[in-house]
């Protein structure tokens, strides 16, 4: 608009070139010769099916930006990149998506728009295709009105009709963009590679695979993009020894027999008609082969003591490069114990003798049913993984016995310089008494840990001068949530505190500790400077406790980002949270006062 009110002339010819490049080609020649301005303004009014075919149709090479970052990564279709064109890509994404793109600025705008497109397209069509009802293509699915309109689809009136509305004339011009995508079982016919061709994927998240169809169809996908995988995630599925054994093959690169996925994960399934004395050959191979994969994930798959046993032995041999096992949410208790072989006499000799997990840094046993005695073997299987960093046994009823097992290792971990670092011990059944040694000794190690967590265990008050000392170790992350501090269990832990704190992170949620929560608070944020989230809620505190912490607060001005103090005895007012807005660390509040609107909106959340 000029200056008066009325379109200047330059606009008004930028709106007719618009309408003219969303209907057709004519213009793109005539375009080809603007001006680079011209074309700038031209591309931040675009609706995004413009925007794609300008920028495929324009050759910006000669006088781009040499400094763009993607340039060149695209093999074969060489195109013209401009910062204005990225920001109108990010726009259009932002408009769409709006919370997409939040916590990981994209390297390509342009790719993640119709990577997300193409995800709404296939999501949509997936619905049909699961109604009883549906027999046919799945590429001449149609997509709906509205998903055509906002990438600026004006065509032909009657879109049932028109082949820009099917699902395959979607993939044919945006599968080139899709590297991460979600497909469910009904879009893993035989149709799916053909469709999907001009895609290649790196990370593929399956659900409710269940059928020998479904694998057929998803085995051609997965073998036509073995070269360009990394990530394969499968959730609620049931899988046989053939399903694994055809998954597993068809992930072989072409010329060596091996494969390049760094992340695998099978997640809430079943594994049908498991054998107790091995593995499905395909897995064997899948996981001694691959000096790639990084991660493994076995969770909530009712796996038993022997699968996990077999995983871990398979690993162990084959000299993995694992670095996180993850076998939480099974059941495979008694498994641990089988590690070594404990004489009669003498000290116990692990199995595998020679073997180690030079690389495992990750392990994940919580929810595993496992007991003290699990505990006891799993303190020999850790001579194994020399560079563990984190250990997680919560939600298993290990009890103090199990803790009393566990200890030397952590004496041993530290003095010989093992990098473990992280222990969580929540839900554990311990006591009192053993959890109050466990930190005494943790608290006296040349390598203190950096993260503790013994949430959820019935502690009471005692254990706060053990907690006191700990915290004075170069401690940065601590839970103790629901272990029952209480009043008195926080005014110690308020004396303990007598000098500068490295905590960067604390949870004390549902302590009952009353006011006595807010004095300790008050002392904390004045002592630890690097302190970043507290979680303080269900505590009993009344009001005035408010007043406590936000003069804390202001006159710490530390780095604290978040204080959740939800679920406190005042009844919560939405003036509360106005009068305390005030304080805000990188212009968005500290206070957590209410459960909603929600502080942290999810990554991917698709509308
Ligand atoms: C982007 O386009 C605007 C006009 O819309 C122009 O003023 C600006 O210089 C362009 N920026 C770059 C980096 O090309
Ligand atoms: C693999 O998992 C790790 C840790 O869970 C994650 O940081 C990484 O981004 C994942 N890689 C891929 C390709 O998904
Ligand atoms: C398993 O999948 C669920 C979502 O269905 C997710 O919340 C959970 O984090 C996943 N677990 C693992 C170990 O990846
Ligand atoms: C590991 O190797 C040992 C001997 O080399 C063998 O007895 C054992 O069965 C192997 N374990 C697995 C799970 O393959
Ligand atoms: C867990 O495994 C044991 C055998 O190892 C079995 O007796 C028990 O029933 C299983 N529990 C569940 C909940 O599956
Ligand atoms: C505090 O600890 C509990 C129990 O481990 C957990 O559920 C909760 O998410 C934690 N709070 C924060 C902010 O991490």
């Amino acid at each position: 608009m000029g200056e008066s009110g009325i379109p200047s002339l330059v606009s008004l010819c930028i709106e007719a070139v618009k309408n003219e490049l969303v209907g057709g080609d004519d213009l793109l020649p005539i375009i080809k010769e603007l001006p680079r301005n011209l074309v700038d303004i031209l591309a931040s009014r675009l609706p995004p099916l413009a925007l794609e075919k300008l920028q495929t149709a324009v050759p910006f090479d000669d006088r781009d930006d040499h400094d763009f970052a993607d340039e060149g990564l695209r093999n074969g279709r060489k195109r013209g990149r401009s910062w204005n064109f990225s920001t109108a890509w990010k726009i259009l994404v932002k408009s769409r998506w709006p919370n997409l793109g939040n916590q990981i600025e994209p390297i390509d705008w342009q790719q993640m728009y119709w990577e997300t497109h193409l995800q709404n397209c296939l999501d949509e069509v997936a619905e049909i295709a699961s109604l009883p009802s549906f027999d046919g293509r799945l590429g001449e699915i149609g997509i709906s009105d509205s998903i055509l309109k906002l990438i600026g689809f004006e065509g032909c009136m009657d879109t049932s009709t028109c082949d820009y509305s099917k699902l395959y004339h979607h993939c044919q011009q945006f599968g080139y963009y899709a590297r991460c995508l979600r497909l469910q079982n009904v879009l893993c016919s035989a149709e799916i590679s053909h469709l999907l061709r001009k895609s290649l994927l790196q990370s593929l998240e399956l659900r409710w695979i269940r059928s020998k169809e479904h694998i057929d169809g998803l085995c051609k996908l997965l073998n036509q993009n073995s070269e360009s995988l990394t990530s394969l995630e499968f959730i609620h599925c049931k899988l046989s020894s053939d399903s694994i054994n055809a998954i597993c093959s068809s992930l072989a690169t072409k010329n060596v027999q091996t494969h390049g996925i760094k992340n695998f994960s099978i997640n809430t399934s079943n594994f049908l008609e498991t054998n107790p004395v091995s593995l499905p050959l395909g897995l064997v191979s899948f996981l001694s082969s691959g000096r790639s994969l990084y991660s493994l994930k076995l969770s909530d798959n009712h796996l038993g003591r022997n699968f996990a046993k077999l995983v871990f032995g398979t690993l162990l041999n084959a000299s993995s490069s694992l670095s996180i096992l993850d076998l939480s949410d099974n059941n495979i208790s008694g498994w641990l114990s089988e590690l070594y072989w404990r004489s009669p006499s003498g000290p116990p000799t692990p199995l595998g003798i020679g073997k180690s997990f030079q690389s495992l840094r990750v392990l994940n046993l919580r929810g595993n049913n496992l007991n003290k005695d699990d505990a006891d073997g799993l303190r020999y299987a850790l001579v194994h993984i020399p560079n563990l960093e984190v250990l997680d046994m919560s939600d298993n009823p290990i009890e103090d016995a199990g803790i009393r097992s566990l200890i030397p290792y952590f004496v041993e971990a530290s003095e010989k310089c093992f990098p473990f670092a992280d222990l969580m011990l929540e839900n554990c059944e311990l006591s009192c008494n053993e959890v109050t040694y466990l930190i005494d000794t943790l608290s006296t190690l040349q390598r203190p840990l950096k993260s503790l967590s013994v949430a959820d265990n019935d502690l009471g008050s005692q254990v706060a001068a053990a907690l006191g000392k700990l915290l004075s170790t170069s401690i940065q992350i601590l839970n103790v949530e629901g272990i029952g501090l209480g009043s008195s269990g926080f005014q110690e832990l308020q004396d303990g505190i007598t000098k500068e704190l490295k905590l960067v992170k604390v949870n004390i949620s549902k302590n009952r500790g009353g006011i006595e929560t807010a004095n300790f608070l008050s002392k904390l944020i004045s002592m630890a400077p690097e302190l970043v989230t507290v979680d303080a809620a269900y505590n009993l505190m009344p009001l005035k406790s408010l007043t406590t912490i936000c003069s804390a607060l202001k006159a710490a001005k530390g780095n604290i980002e978040r204080l959740d103090l939800r679920g406190n005895i005042w009844d919560y007012q939405p003036g509360y949270a106005s009068m305390h807005a005030d304080i805000q660390c990188n212009g968005r509040p500290v206070l957590i006062l209410s459960s909603s609107p929600t502080p942290d909106a999810p990554y991917d959340d698709d509308p």
